[in-house]
């Protein structure tokens, strides 16, 4: 094989890798166009009006009784601090980013909350909570 053979094939593995990581780019990244946008309302805060709202939704798997991925939404900061996954479910400030509102409007794939499978005890959030949890989390998660 000569050189310019060499550094043609090079080129073209290189032309394919490039376009296969920008593919599983995409499919990792949520479309966050698909979120509702944040609610209006002013002064929302974890106690007044998040918790009670995990209350039939989420409470059941990640309250203190052997919660799942060992995540809690029985506190302010359980809530924010994420599971065994080690990454922040609240991103304060941010709330487009954060894997709480992600998960709960069905943008990750496998990771659904509740999981779909469990939606007839658990049901899904409306798109109204979840524009008060994004509301929560850019006024500060208070
Ligand atoms: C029927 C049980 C069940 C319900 C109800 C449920 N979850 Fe989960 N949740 C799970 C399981 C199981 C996992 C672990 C999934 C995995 O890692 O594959 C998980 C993982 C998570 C994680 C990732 C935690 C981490 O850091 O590892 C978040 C965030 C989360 N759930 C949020 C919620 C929210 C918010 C609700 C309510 C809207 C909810 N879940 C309702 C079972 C549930």
């Amino acid at each position: 094989m000569n050189m310019l053979n060499q550094s043609t094939l090079l080129v073209r593995g290189l032309v394919v890798a490039f376009f296969f990581s920008a593919l599983t780019c995409l499919a990792a990244d949520p479309d966050i166009s698909k979120l509702p946008p944040a609610a209006t309302k002013q002064g929302v805060t974890y106690e007044k009006d998040i918790k009670p709202l995990f209350e039939n939704s989420c409470l059941k798997c990640h309250g203190a009784e052997r919660p799942k991925s060992k995540y809690r939404v029985d506190s302010r900061e359980a809530t924010i601090k994420g599971g065994s996954s080690d990454d922040l479910a609240v991103v304060v400030g941010k709330s487009e980013k954060s894997p709480i509102v992600l998960f709960s409007a069905d943008l990750v794939e496998e990771m659904e909350m509740p999981p779909i499978d469990k939606r007839d005890k658990y049901p899904a959030l409306t798109r109204d909570q979840i524009a008060l949890i994004r509301a929560w989390i850019d006024q500060g998660a208070k």
